[in-house]
C-alpha cells in the first residue's frame, strides 16, 4: 500500500481500539446488542462526539438521533460539503463491525485529514445515523430517512418495537425530540456527495479475495407482518381431524416464503422469516395465534413488490385450506437504488491509486447511503466479512481489511473534495 500505511489514525491497531470501545456499549450476552433508540445507542453517540472533540470538531446531535461533525475547509474554499459516516445501532446479539466499522474509519477519516498537509476545500461532516436497523422497530435507517425528507414525525407514533413502544416514545425517552424531527432535514443544496465505508455482510470479497468492493445497487426490502389466528385447545383432548393450528399453518408459510425465493430466476431475491411468536406457547396447547415477519429482498423493485405480493398470497391460501384466520399487514417498503456512478468511479480510482484491487458489486443489505442516494451523489465502499457472516456475534473483519477500508475512504473524500 502506499503512503497511507503510514498514516497514524489508519494504523490497524487503533482502528481496532476504537471498535473495541464501540463494542464494550452492549446489553450483556454474546456479541453486541446495542438498539435503536436506547440508552446505549445514545452512549455510543456521545462516545462518537467526544473523539470528533479530541480532534477539536464539534458534533450535534439532531432532533432525529443522527451526530454531526464538520471540518471547515483550510484552502481556497468552494461550497458543497461532502460527508462520511455510518450507523451506530445493532440488531440484536449482533457484531461488532455493522455500522460501527464506517463510524470508526470516519473518525479515523476526520483525524487523518485535520492533521494532514493536505488541502481541504470543501465541509467535511462526519455523521453517525440513528437507528439504521429495522430490527426494534421494522423499518430500517430512520435516521437517514428522516434527514432525506422520506419520513417524519406521524410515521414515528405509528412504528412499535414488540413491547408496543412507538418509536416516537422511545426517542422522548433517550432525549430527542420526534416532534421536531423534519427540522434535521438536510438541504441538498449544501452538499458535493457523500460515502459511507461498510462491512460487505456477503461472500463476494473474500471468494474473489478482493480487499475493497464498490457498490452499485443496494436492495430493496418489504417487510411484512403476518398474523395467523387459530384455536387454541388442549392437545390430548382435540382431535388430530378438528385443529385449527395457529403454528402447522405458520410452518407452511414459512416453507412457501423460502420455496418462493429459491424458485425465483434472480439470485438476489432473499425472502426471510426471522421472528416468530407462538401464543399461547406451552407444550399442552395447541397454538392459538401466531405472528411472524417477513423480510423481502431485491435489487429490482418490480420483482420486490411481486414477490412481497405473492408471499401475501401464499399466507392466504395455505390459511383458507387450515381454517386459520390470517392477516398480512406491510410494515414497511424500501425501494432498490441504483448509487452514483461518479462517486463510485472515484472510491475505484482511490482503491487503485493505494494498490488495492476493487470489484463492483450489490449489497443485499440496507445502508443509510441508500436514503443519502436520493439527495446527493452518494457511494459505499465495502471491506470483506469473514465467512460472510453479519447480524452475528461471529461477524468479523481483521483490523488490516479495516485500515485498508479506511485508506480508500480517506483518498476517496480527497477526491470527492477536489471535484467541481
Ligand atoms: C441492515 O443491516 C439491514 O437489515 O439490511
Ligand atoms: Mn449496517
Ligand atoms: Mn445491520
Amino acid at each position: 500500500m502506499s503512503t497511507l500505511a503510514t498514516v497514524p489514525a489508519l494504523q490497524p491497531a487503533r482502528l481496532e481500539e476504537t471498535l473495541r470501545r464501540f463494542a464494550a456499549l452492549s446489553e450483556p450476552g454474546p456479541g453486541v446488542s446495542r438498539l435503536a433508540y436506547t440508552r446505549l445507542e445514545r452512549q455510543a453517540h456521545d462516545l462518537f462526539a467526544s473523539l470528533l472533540a479530541d480532534l477539536g470538531i464539534a458534533a450535534y446531535t439532531d432532533a432525529a438521533g443522527n451526530t454531526i461533525g464538520e471540518l471547515a475547509p483550510d484552502a481556497e474554499p468552494r461550497p458543497g460539503a461532502i460527508g462520511t459516516g455510518s450507523h451506530l445501532d445493532s440488531v440484536p446479539q449482533g457484531g461488532a463491525y455493522d455500522g460501527t466499522v464506517g463510524v470508526v474509519a470516519a473518525l479515523a477519516v476526520a483525524a487523518a485529514a485535520s492533521a494532514g498537509p493536505r488541502p481541504r476545500h470543501r465541509p467535511w461532516r462526519f455523521v453517525a445515523f440513528a437507528a439504521e436497523e429495522g430490527a426494534r422497530f421494522g423499518q430500517a435507517c430512520n435516521g437517514s430517512r428522516i434527514v432525506a425528507g422520506l419520513t417524519g414525525a406521524a410515521d414515528l407514533r405509528q412504528l412499535t418495537d414488540r413491547t408496543g413502544t412507538t418509536m416516537a416514545a422511545a426517542m422522548t425517552e433517550c432525549g430527542l425530540a420526534p416532534e421536531r424531527v423534519e427540522t434535521a432535514r438536510w438541504d441538498p443544496r449544501d452538499w458535493r456527495a457523500f460515502v459511507e465505508l461498510h462491512v460487505e455482510q456477503g461472500t463476494v470479497l473474500e471468494h474473489r479475495r478482493v480487499p475493497v468492493g464498490v457498490v452499485d445497487t443496494v436492495s430493496g426490502s418489504t417487510r411484512l407482518r403476518v398474523c395467523l389466528t387459530g384455536v387454541a385447545s388442549h392437545t390430548g383432548g382435540t382431535p388430530m381431524d378438528n385443529r385449527r393450528d395457529a403454528l402447522a399453518a405458520a410452518a407452511e408459510c414459512v416453507l412457501d416464503c423460502e420455496r418462493l425465493a429459491v424458485a425465483a430466476t434472480d439470485v438476489n431475491t432473499r425472502i426471510t422469516v426471522g421472528a416468530l411468536t407462538v401464543e399461547p406457547g406451552a407444550i399442552t396447547i395447541i397454538p392459538g395465534r401466531v405472528v411472524f415477519t417477513v423480510d423481502v429482498r431485491e435489487t429490482d423493485y418490480g420483482r420486490q413488490r411481486a414477490a412481497a405480493h405473492a408471499v401475501g398470497q401464499r399466507c392466504r391460501t395455505v390459511a383458507a385450506r387450515r381454517g386459520v384466520d390470517v392477516e398480512v399487514e406491510e410494515l414497511a417498503d424500501t425501494p432498490p437504488v441504483s448509487l452514483s456512478r461518479e462517486v463510485a468511479a472515484v472510491a475505484h480510482a482511490a482503491a487503485t491509486a493505494l494498490g488495492l484491487p476493487a470489484e463492483v458489486l450489490a449489497s443485499g443489505a440496507s445502508h443509510d447511503t441508500q436514503q443519502i442516494s436520493r439527495l446527493m451523489p452518494a457511494g459505499i465502499v465495502f471491506v470483506p466479512s469473514r465467512g460472510g457472516l453479519s447480524h452475528s456475534p461471529g461477524e468479523f473483519s481483521t483490523a488490516d481489511q479495516v485500515a485498508a477500508g479506511a485508506a480508500v475512504l480517506l483518498e476517496t473524500m480527497y477526491r470527492l473534495d477536489a471535484t467541481a
